[in-house]
């Protein structure tokens, strides 16, 4: 069978990956898609450096366009990245009828409906099992080995950086720029790191989740993102004292009213595998009706881990590629005509528990003056802790983890709590999910 034929934009981190395993694995990968597949050109801004590692083998170019207009090419790969070059040449090599592979989340989780859109009209695929969670097949999973399930939740750490960021500053103590610098120097970080930092990978990421799990459009502009650069040291241990790990968690949920769609720093019980996840790797818990909790962990960034991902795409594209448009796989999972309006809610009608850290006066009557607010504000408590104030100090600190709530309950007692005369500045708000 004729070997199919591959453009490959950008060949930073992701690209060079992507060569070299489909260059070292080349057998065994036409073995499985029954037929060759080859990279016959590279575009990149950087000429002298693709072609030193490219070699000879194919045609180097510093212009995107002359890849995705190119009569031969039957794939167009895009690892550039960002929203502007990228989803130009994206869409230009669907309407040259060329299917695309991309890891590019920020592209579709911002531009996903346009762009699969125009793929649909010109029936051709556009394959992004690298844009979640790295090398762990999770698009695959939510897309066709759960689809016989009425997806409940979904909660992952997807983002490499802050898990890496997060797990140096635990165990060994490092302070946070040094480990930022450290993730972008093993290629873990987004070329602009705030979004990994301030949460916004990870939501581009739980977008596209939220997407293929129950059927809705991608909606990046409605998910609530916060990341970890407010996180305190002092959360982290007591978390842990309370049998708590912190982890930046993207969570998608379908509630009776609508999608929960947020990202955030979040206490999840020790005991749980997730909560032992550490460095770079992510790992995802899908809940869903029939089968109940899966867990799916791996490499969620790198070089050769993200290769992975995009080269399975590819191979599947080789052998979808003659098949009648409606007998491929959806974009969205679902059909286009069968998309879902659950709206997304907002932050203050989402139900979840809650960690509040209070500073407080250490005098008598400020813990009963506390719980009395949230038993005014139906607001039960699950497990409290006052720490004893350090020698000659008159200021400690209490710590609260509640049951179930909606976040507009717990804003309001907050405002209440911090009016006390004996609660010293800001409450600390965590949200705490048990994940069960
Ligand atoms: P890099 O910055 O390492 O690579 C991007 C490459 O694209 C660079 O070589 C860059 O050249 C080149 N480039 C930039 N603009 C153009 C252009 N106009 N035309 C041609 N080439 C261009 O990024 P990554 O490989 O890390 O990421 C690529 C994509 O993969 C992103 O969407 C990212 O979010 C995603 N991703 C990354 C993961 C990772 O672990 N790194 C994991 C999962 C997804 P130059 O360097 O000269 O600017
Ligand atoms: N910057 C991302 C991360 C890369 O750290 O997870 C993988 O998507």
């Amino acid at each position: 069978m004729k070997s199919i034929k591959v453009g490959l934009l950008g060949i930073g981190t992701v690209g060079a990956g992507t060569f070299n395993v489909l260059k070292r694995n080349q057998e065994e990968i036409a073995r499985r898609a029954g037929r060759a597949i080859e990279i016959v050109m590279v575009a990149d801004l950087n000429e002298e450096r693709a072609r030193q590692l490219v070699g000879e083998q194919c045609e180097v170019v510093s212009d995107g366009n002359l890849v995705v207009n190119h009569p031969d090419v039957d794939i167009v790969i895009e690892l550039i990245g960002g929203y502007g070059v990228a989803k130009d040449l994206v869409l230009k090599a669907i309407a040259n009828g060329k299917h695309v592979v991309t890891a590019n989340k920020a592209l579709l989780a911002t531009h996903g409906d346009e762009i699969f859109k125009a793929a649909q009209a010109k029936g051709v695929m556009v394959a992004y099992e690298a844009a979640v969670a790295g090398g762990i097949p999770i698009i695959k999973a939510l897309r066709e080995g759960l689809t016989a399930n009425r997806i409940e939740w979904i909660a992952g750490i997807i983002n490499g950086t802050t898990n890496f960021i997060l797990s140096e500053m635990r165990d060994k103590g490092s302070d946070f720029d040094t480990v930022l610098k450290e993730a972008q120097r093993l290629g873990y970080a987004e070329a602009d790191p705030t979004f990994d930092i301030e949460g916004v990978d990870a939501a581009h990421k739980a977008t596209l989740m939220s997407a293929i799990a129950f059927g809705i459009p991608v909606q990046f502009e409605k998910a609530h993102i916060e990341g970890i650069t407010k996180l305190e040291a002092v959360d982290i241990r007591y978390a842990e004292q309370l049998g708590y790990r912190i982890k930046l968690l993207g969570i998608a949920k379908r509630t009776e009213q609508g999608i929960e769609l947020r990202v955030h720093p979040t206490l999840i019980p020790s005991k749980r595998l997730i909560a032992n996840v550490e460095g770079a790797m992510n790992a995802v818990v899908v809940q869903g009706d029939a089968v109940g909790p899966t867990l799916y962990y791996g490499k969620g960034a790198g070089s050769e881990p993200t290769a992975s991902a995009v080269i399975a795409d590819l191979v599947d594209i080789a052998r979808l590629a003659d098949a009648q448009p409606e007998h491929r796989v959806p974009h969205l999972a679902f059909q286009p005509h069968s998309m879902s309006d659950l709206p997304i809610l907002p932050i203050a009608e989402v139900t979840t528990s809650y960690y509040l850290r209070l500073h407080v006066a250490d005098k008598l009557g400020v813990l009963a003056n506390v719980t009395s607010i949230l038993a005014e504000s139906t607001i039960s408590v699950d497990a409290m802790m006052q720490k004893e104030p350090a020698l000659g100090e008159t200021q400690t600190d209490i710590i609260i983890l509640t049951h179930q709530t909606q976040e507009k309950n717990v804003e309001a007692a907050i405002k209440k709590i911090e009016a006390l005369p004996t609660v010293l500045g800001k409450v600390t708000k965590l949200r705490l999910e048990h994940l069960s």
